[in-house]
């Protein structure tokens, strides 16, 4: 069912990119569904503030590289595929899966190209109905990316939604459980349960696991701190992976996941997927994915409503809020991707 790729490509090591900032670097993200991606069409995107254009080849490979053509900027997503590579539409510059110019038409196909024709070239990689993209030194890409892989015997249902904000502040949304009773009093925050005891947030790697235990608010009971709950592997829990990826246990069988795609500082991208194996009857299946579907849009059309109004439109360590201790999740997730930034940030060049 899943189709896993090899590398793309690695043409440029030790190169470096000139990235923003506030982006975690050497990493894999989810930055696609695989559907979205046709064989022989180039598909242009924005991610990480850039222009790419993608392509596949015959078998079906992925390229991805910058999609402003090194001659005159022209956008390369709109010229051709010609066996397996990308022709400019503007003077039919030929580009590889490397980015670099094989051919000029107008010096003659048997002239040699100057080393300078070339553009950004990105590795990609493909598995479970996702592409991503490694944004960072090829050098440094250490294995696969990281993905919940019990997922796999599950089916799944998705849709995708665009927000105008910066991907760390939709991440922070889902990390949030002090919201339940407020943005989704009539979904999944039913019950008024505005006490938020704990949370207890476990980090493993880069990996957080965050416990919720949210009740009714008699006027006499104090939320217990973390330290103070039992038993908290029994509660309902939520596991968040860097850099963009996020699931909700809503039972054994049955899981929400997200994934979070940064697009620019404003704009960001959320593929949700509602994953069950609770019925695998043909058909039956497929309409309780469909209803699981139409729920988690309801739920996050819930979220969005506020969320795109936050400002500042991302979020950072150092901003101007004053957090409480039902903030937790989103405490240590900066935190803990302010220290991702810096330590892949040592060695490479701003
Ligand atoms: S702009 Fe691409 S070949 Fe001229
Ligand atoms: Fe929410």
């Amino acid at each position: 069912m899943y189709r896993k790729l090899a590398f793309s490509h690695l043409n440029n090591p030790g190169e470096c990119l000139i990235k923003p900032a506030d982006m975690i670097y050497n990493q894999w993200y989810v930055i696609l569904e695989s559907k979205e991606l046709k064989r022989n069409k180039p598909l242009r995107i924005k991610r990480f503030n850039e222009r790419l254009v993608l392509w596949r080849n015959e078998n079906s490979e992925i390229s991805c590289i910058s999609d402003e053509c090194c001659h005159r900027g022209a956008s390369l997503a709109c010229g051709k595929i010609i066996n397996g590579k990308l022709e400019c539409p503007f003077h039919g510059f030929i580009y590889d899966k490397s980015g670099i110019v094989q051919i000029i038409p107008a010096n003659g196909k048997n002239r040699s190209v100057p080393e300078t024709m070339k553009v950004r070239a990105y590795s990609s990689f493909e598995s479970y109905g996702f592409i991503w993209l490694w944004w960072g030194d090829n050098i440094k890409i250490i294995g696969d990316p990281f993905f919940f892989k019990e997922l796999e015997h599950f089916s799944y249902s998705g849709f995708k939604d665009h927000w105008n904000v910066h991907y760390s502040r939709a991440i922070e949304n889902q990390l949030d459980v002090v919201h339940l009773p407020f943005v989704h009093k009539t979904t999944i925050g039913r019950g008024n349960k505005t006490l938020v005891n704990g949370p207890v947030v476990l980090r493993d790697k880069e990996l957080i696991t965050f416990y919720v235990w949210n009740v009714e608010d008699d006027g006499k009971t104090i939320p217990l701190k973390p330290d103070e709950i039992p038993d908290y592997k029994k509660l309902f829990h939520l596991q968040f992976h860097y850099p963009n990826i996020w699931q909700n246990f809503i039972s054994d069988k049955i899981r929400a996941f997200a994934a979070f795609v940064p697009v620019d500082e404003e704009n960001s991208i959320i593929y949700i997927r509602y994953y069950q194996r609770l019925i695998q009857i043909p058909l039956l299946k497929e309409f309780f994915n469909f209803i699981g579907k139409i729920s988690s849009i309801i739920i996050l059309r819930q979220d969005k409503r506020v969320v795109i109004t936050q400002l500042p439109k991302k979020s950072g360590l150092k901003m101007d809020e004053r957090l409480i201790t039902g903030d937790k999740p989103i405490i240590e997730y900066r935190k803990h991707r302010q220290e991702l930034i810096d330590s892949n940030q040592k060695d490479t060049i701003q």
